[in-house]
């Protein structure tokens, strides 16, 4: 059975709010649960360099961001949860990508026109105040996706245009190279709940109308207190269209509560009453996480052990992979024989070993020829790192297929001098290090 594989990003520049809580994360970890997906859930923390020059900016809010998704109950066993900045790979395969990118493909992206038109307007020179990061951003996108041969990406639709770069590029360099990137595609939650700020507006960062999630339990009173309501009198009839409160409360309420509040709109409660039933309820949700989260925010070395141990488990996939794609892109051992002729029939005609999971929730792997022949089947593994250092040693490690006999099964009828010859060249790159 196939196993999808989700991932998607998360850049640490801010503290999280109710409107990431139940827009991105509540369904973000709800997804988790499906045995049928393998999630893929990171800090995009070379994005924030993006968007911020402050150091500390940038380290606490990944420490607030990777806390709050542990306190909202995300299992670090079941996904893996990792910072960017651990896989050196993904900078690395972002050079790749970047140079077998269009420059008029970047010149039509969204952010960086944006910040041109915004320029435009005031007069000033086109690329005023704009680093290179923001025009290399679908790049280095594209690479965190690529990296982990994604299938689907969770995003908002403010990030489609950058999933369909992100397929561009990785048919560029399947054009080039051979076939070594899945074509991702979006993930677009439709029915995902954006959450009205305190103005009535969406609740966002840039509006500066948000609730944070795991504020104490007195600040998130107060600023429930603060939403806009109308001017309606306690016993007046109210409406629940385009009420930022009674949307609010929607989000964290079952149907049941949510039609009892509507009776008690119609009913004429009173602002008052009605925003402290919000309180209530979003406290009852919010306050055994936020214990964890203040529990974790005092340990942050619990948080950067789990960030860790999630950077090498994808270390585990990323380092042989980029291996491969170095090696296809002629950055490789000048010793090495590599037989064929042709750049794209070369690569594409390499041994390649795909990884995945299957319903009993083990890992696996398998081995297949260049002809898509089955060379060796796996047994399952515990974690998915298991399985990427088996990979990892059958690659870089003469008798490493004698070693782990035990885990391997052969396919019929294929002679071991073939599964050799085909390790030899799956890691031919790296051989003779
Ligand atoms: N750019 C995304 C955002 O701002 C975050 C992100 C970075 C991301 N890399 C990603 C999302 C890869 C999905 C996949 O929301």
């Amino acid at each position: 059975m196939a196993i999808t594989r989700f991932l998607t990003g998360i850049t640490p520049s801010g503290t999280p709010h109710l409107g990431n809580y139940a827009g991105m994360m509540r369904p973000a970890i709800a997804a988790t649960h499906n045995p049928q997906v393998e999630n893929f859930y990171f800090l995009a923390d070379y994005h924030a360099l993006i968007k911020t020059q402050e150091p500390e900016r940038v380290n606490r809010s990944t420490l607030e961001i990777a806390a709050s998704w542990l306190a909202c109950g995300l299992d670090p066993d079941k996904v893996t949860f990792y910072r960017q900045s651990d896989v050196p790979e993904i900078p690395e395969l972002t050079w790749l990508l970047t140079c077998v990118t269009g420059k008029g493909l970047l010149n039509r992206a969204h952010a960086y026109k944006a910040a041109q038109d915004k320029n435009q307007e005031a007069g000033r020179d086109l690329d005023d105040g704009v680093n290179a990061g923001l025009f290399m951003y679908p790049v280095l996108m594209a690479a965190d996706i690529l990296m982990f041969n994604a299938h689907k990406v969770p995003v908002g639709r403010d990030q489609v245009q950058h999933l369909e770069m992100a397929r561009d590029i990785a048919a560029s360099f399947n054009h080039l190279y051979g076939e070594h990137f899945t074509l991702p595609e979006a993930a677009i939650e439709e029915n995902v709940a954006t959450l009205a700020g305190l103005d009535g507006r969406k609740m966002s960062k840039s509006y500066d109308n948000t609730i944070p999630l795991f504020a104490p339990r007195a600040q998130l009173q107060k600023l429930i207190a603060t939403i806009v309501t109308d001017s309606r009198t306690p016993g007046e009839p109210k409406e629940v269209e385009g009420s930022a409160l009674f949307q609010i409360y929607q989000a964290f309420a079952t149907a049941e509560e949510t039609i009892a509040m509507r009776q008690a709109y119609a009913e004429g409660i009173a602002w008052g009453e009605a925003k402290q039933l919000l309180f209530e309820r979003i406290d009852r949700e919010l306050a055994p996480m936020r214990a964890r989260y203040e529990e974790l925010m005092a340990h942050p070395a619990q948080v950067e052990a789990a960030l860790v141990a999630g950077g090498e488990r994808a270390r585990a996939l990323s380092h042989p992979f980029i291996e491969r794609l170095r090696a296809a892109v002629g950055l490789r051992s000048v010793a090495a024989k590599v037989e064929k002729k042709g750049k794209a029939k070369e690569s594409a005609q390499l041994p390649s070993f795909k990884q995945y999971r299957e319903k009993d929730g083990k890992f696996y792997f398998k081995f297949v020829a260049a002809d898509g022949r089955l060379l060796l089947q796996s047994t399952g593994f515990d974690a998915p790192r298991e399985a990427g250092q088996a990979i990892a040693r059958l690659q870089h490690e003469a008798g490493a297929l004698q070693a782990l006999q035990a885990q391997l099964q052969p396919a019929e009828g294929v002679a071991p001098e073939t599964i050799t010859a085909a390790l030899a060249l799956s890691g031919a790159s790296s051989s003779d290090k």
